[in-house]
């Protein structure tokens, strides 16, 4: 499906950024840099805008959700906004009882631990979403028609990454109820996976359709399985879930007369958190580029992609609490390793860490915008 002519990508306004040019594989004349978790604890003007609201609720308040994804653009100079919600919105959304602890991360009212539980929870029908939304499209809408030319990512969480917050009912280390799940009881499993991307992929449509230039999909927690254990219970759901967004598609004029308009998707970006052993299957369920974490190197990445996959990462965050001289040679080598893959937007390998001084998340931006 086409996007309607006022988006962003379809209007003209972000296909040639940075951000967008290096996802769609070509090396721009400078690198493009955003940071997972850009907008968050680490901004006093975030920290002040908060108070008194809840995590959920901040998301759910069109004006709040704008202004937080706006604040880092304004500040930084990031070539990207990241739209500031959270992947158990649309949980949330469906009518799932969930909350956000502080320093905690999503608690939820009750653990799908068994295959009744399963039934109980997909009776919830995904479609309500299609008005439940409402709020997360309005500040979509609201966001982008403040970034201009500066592109907007929306994101989701991938079905394996909310289904281990459903089973374990809250923040867990090494997911051991959700993975007992899927051997001990294959079949509800699948249903769970298929009614979860059902519920993310509508989440991350609506981004895409209200304005977002570019999608990402987080799979934080898949690093917890093994190659074939992701491949087998996890990477088809992951699919089914970014086909809401895959056949979303903009037409770039031609750039001459008498040459062509070329039609292309909008891009998706797929990250996750120790997934070494798991990028090649990560490209594979239909991203077109990859997230790689702090733990292993670009050009490592970019080998184990086949050399032929545009890459986004991979600063250690804990080196963003370093003296400068550190971390700037640890942000030169990522670069150089980055230079290996066909494009690389540079990120850090996880989010912000809510403790780190914001100028020199600006520093970055300006040093790598400098190379
Ligand atoms: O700048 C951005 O990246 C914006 C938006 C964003 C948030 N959450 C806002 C948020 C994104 C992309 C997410 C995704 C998310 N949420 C993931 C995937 C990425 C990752 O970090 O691995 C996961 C696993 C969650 C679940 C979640 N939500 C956790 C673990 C936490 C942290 C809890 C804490 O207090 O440490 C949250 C809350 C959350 N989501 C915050 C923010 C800014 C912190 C809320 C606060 O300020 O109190």
């Amino acid at each position: 499906m086409q996007l309607s002519q006022n988006h962003p990508l379809e209007a003209g306004l972000t296909h040639d950024s940075r951000l967008i040019t290096a996802y769609g594989g070509t090396r721009p004349d400078v690198s493009p840099v955003w940071f997972m978790r850009q907008a968050g604890r680490s901004l006093p003007e975030y920290r002040k805008l908060r108070v008194g609201n809840a995590m959920l609720d901040a998301c759910l308040t069109p004006e709040l959700a704008s202004e937080i994804t706006l604040q880092p653009v304004r500040r930084h100079g990031v070539d990207a906004g990241i739209f500031f919600s959270d992947i158990v919105v649309p949980l949330k959304q469906v009518g799932v009882e969930v909350e956000i602890v502080p320093g905690k991360g999503p608690v939820l009212g009750k653990a799908v631990r068994t295959a009744a539980d399963v039934d109980e929870l997909i009776a919830l029908d995904p479609a309500v979403l299609d008005e439940t939304l409402a709020p997360v499209i309005e500040a979509v809408r609201l966001t982008v028609a403040e970034l201009g030319r500066t592109p907007l990512i929306g994101f989701a969480g991938a079905p394996f990454t909310l289904a281990a917050y459903l089973v374990e009912g809250g923040p867990s280390k090494d997911h051991i109820h959700a993975r007992t799940l899927m051997h001990a009881e294959p079949e509800a499993w699948a249903r769970l996976m298929e009614w979860v991307a059902e519920v993310t992929g509508r989440f991350l449509r609506a981004q895409v359709l209200a304005g977002a230039s570019a999608a990402q999909l987080f799979d934080s927690w898949a690093g917890a399985l093994s190659l074939d254990d992701y491949v087998r219970y996890v990477a088809p759901a992951s699919a089914r879930a970014l086909e809401h967004v895959r056949d979303l598609s903009y037409s770039i004029p031609p750039a001459e007369p008498g040459a062509h308009a070329v039609t292309r998707t909008v891009p998706i970006v797929h990250f996750g958190v120790g997934t070494g052993e798991l990028l090649k299957a990560m490209h594979d369920i239909g991203a077109d580029v990859v997230g790689v974490d702090y733990r292993v190197p670009l050009d490592e990445a970019s080998r184990r992609l086949g050399g032929v996959v545009p890459v986004q990462g991979n600063i250690d965050p804990a080196l963003l609490a370093a003296p400068w001289p550190v971390l700037e040679a640890h942000v030169r080598d990522v670069l150089e390793r980055g230079a290996s893959a066909p494009s690389h937007v540079v990120n850090l390998g996880h989010g912000v860490p809510p403790e780190t001084d914001p100028a020199v998340l600006t520093r970055l931006v300006e040093f790598v915008h400098a190379q």
